[in-house]
C-alpha cells in the first residue's frame, strides 16, 4: 500500500481517525491554511479499500484550496472522508464521534457537506465541535448550498459566452444540461429566465419532467446529452464527464457546470483546449457552494446577500482565468491553478508580518 509520505503531494496534514464502537474510520486531510482555516465536506462513501480513500481525500482537499482561492475566500483547502456505507453506519455515535476528532484539529478542518452527508449529520457533528457547518436553515445553518452554485454556473455562462462571443447576452443560444438535481434544475431556470433554449437529460425521469414541460425545453437520452450539438454544455451531475472517449464527440464552443472533477485527468483540459473547446474549470464555476457555507462563519451569522455578491464575481475570475490561458498559451485549468497558487502565496506571505495580539496558529 502506498503510504501518505510516498505520495509526495504537498499536504499539510493527514490524519486517521478510528472509533471500534460505532464503525468510524475517517481520513481529514488538510491540502493548505495559507489563506485560513481548511474547509471542506465530509464525504460518506463505500471506498474498497483505505487507499482508495486517501486517494479521493487527498485530491478533493486540494481541490478545496484551489477553489476557496480562486473564490475570493480566506480559506484553505480540506476534506473529510469516512469510509463505509452511510445507510448502514451513520448514527449518531458515528458522527459525534467524527466531531471530537475534528475538534482536536482546533479550527484547522472545517467540515460541511458532501456525498453521503446531509445537514442532520452535520447537527450531531456539531454537538461536539465548533467547526461544523451546513446544517438544516431551522438551526442556523445556510440552507441548500445548491441556490447560488446555480448562480454561480449562470453567471459563469456569461462569462463564457462573453469570451466565446463578445457578449454576456444568452438569449437565443442553445445550452445542452446534463443533470436536473439542486443545481442543474436551477441553472436551467437561470437560461430559460435568459431566453436560452435548452436539452436536458437526467436518469431520474421525475427530474426531468418538473423541467420538460416549460417552452424552449427538449429532453434527450443520458446517453445522447454529450453529443448534442449546442452553444454550450453544462454538467451538472456527476464527474469524470469530460475524458478521452467522451471528448472527441462533444460538439460544443463551451462547457460550463457545476459538476464536481469534471475533467478525467489533467491531459483532459489540454485535449479540450485542442479542440478549441472553451472549458470553463469547474472549482471556480461551481464555488457558489463553499461560499454558502463559509458565510456561517461570519461574525454576524450568514447574509445571502453577501454571498450572492460573492458568487456573482465568479465571473471575473473566470474572465481572468481565460486571459490568463490566451496569454500563456495554457489551458484553463492550468491557468486557474496560477490563479489559486497566486493568492495562496500571497496567504503564506502575508504571514511574514507579526501580528501580536493575533492568535499563535495565525
Ligand atoms: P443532486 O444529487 O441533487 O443532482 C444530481 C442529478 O444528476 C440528479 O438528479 C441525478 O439523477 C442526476 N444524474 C446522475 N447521474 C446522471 C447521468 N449519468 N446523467 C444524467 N443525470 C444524472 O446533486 P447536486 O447538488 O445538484 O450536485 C450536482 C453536481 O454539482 C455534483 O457533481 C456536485 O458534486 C456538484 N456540486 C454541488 C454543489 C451544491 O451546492 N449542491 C456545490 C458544488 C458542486
Amino acid at each position: 500500500m502506498t503510504g501518505f509520505f510516498d505520495l509526495r503531494t504537498g499536504h499539510e496534514q493527514v490524519i486517521h481517525g478510528a472509533d471500534d464502537a460505532s464503525g468510524l474510520r475517517c481520513i481529514i486531510a488538510i491540502h493548505s491554511t495559507a489563506l485560513g482555516p481548511a474547509l471542506g465536506g465530509t464525504r460518506f462513501f463505500p471506498y474498497s479499500s483505505e487507499e482508495a480513500a486517501l486517494q479521493d481525500v487527498l485530491r478533493l482537499s486540494e481541490g478545496m484550496s484551489y477553489k476557496a482561492a480562486c473564490a475570493g475566500l480566506d480559506l484553505g483547502g480540506g476534506k473529510g472522508v469516512i469510509i463505509g456505507d452511510p445507510a448502514e453506519l451513520g448514527s449518531e455515535a458515528l458522527f459525534r464521534a467524527y466531531g471530537r476528532i475534528i475538534e482536536s484539529l482546533n479550527g484547522r478542518y472545517i467540515t460541511a457537506c458532501d456525498v453521503g452527508t446531509f445537514p442532520r449529520d452535520m447537527t450531531h457533528i456539531a454537538r461536539e465541535t465548533r467547526w461544523a457547518t451546513g446544517g438544516p436553515a431551522e438551526l442556523g445553518g445556510s440552507g441548500d448550498s445548491g441556490v447560488l452554485t446555480a448562480w454561480g454556473v449562470f453567471v459563469g455562462m456569461q462569462a463564457t459566452a462573453t469570451k466565446l462571443w463578445g457578449s454576456d447576452d444568452l438569449s437565443g443560444r442553445h445550452v445542452a444540461v446534463q443533470g436536473l438535481g439542486k443545481v442543474g434544475r436551477r441553472v436551467a431556470e437561470h437560461l430559460l429566465e435568459a431566453g436560452a433554449r435548452i436539452s436536458v437529460a437526467d436518469v431520474d425521469t421525475d427530474a426531468v419532467a418538473q423541467v420538460a414541460a416549460s417552452r424552449g425545453v427538449s429532453v434527450v437520452g443520458v446517453d445522447e446529452i454529450l453529443e448534442v450539438e449546442a452553444d454550450l454544455l453544462s454538467p451538472n451531475a456527476m464527474g469524470n464527464v469530460l475524458n478521452a472517449r467522451t471528448i472527441p464527440g462533444l460538439r460544443v464552443a463551451g462547457v460550463c457546470g457545476g459538476a464536481n472533477n469534471q475533467l478525467g485527468d489533467r491531459s483532459d483540459a489540454v485535449a479540450l483546449r485542442e479542440r478549441g473547446i472553451l472549458y470553463a474549470p469547474d472549482y471556480v464555476v461551481n464555488a457558489g457552494g463553499v461560499i454558502t457555507v463559509s458565510d456561517e462563519l461570519h461574525p454576524d451569522g450568514h447574509n445571502f446577500e453577501r454571498c450572492k455578491a460573492k458568487t456573482g464575481r465568479i465571473s471575473d475570475t473566470l474572465a481572468q482565468v481565460f486571459a490568463i490561458a490566451e496569454r500563456d498559451g495554457v489551458d484553463t485549468e492550468t491557468a486557474s491553478e496560477s490563479v489559486a497558487r497566486s493568492r495562496m502565496e500571497m496567504g503564506t506571505h502575508l504571514r511574514a508580518f507579526h501580528l501580536p495580539d493575533r492568535q499563535r496558529n495565525d
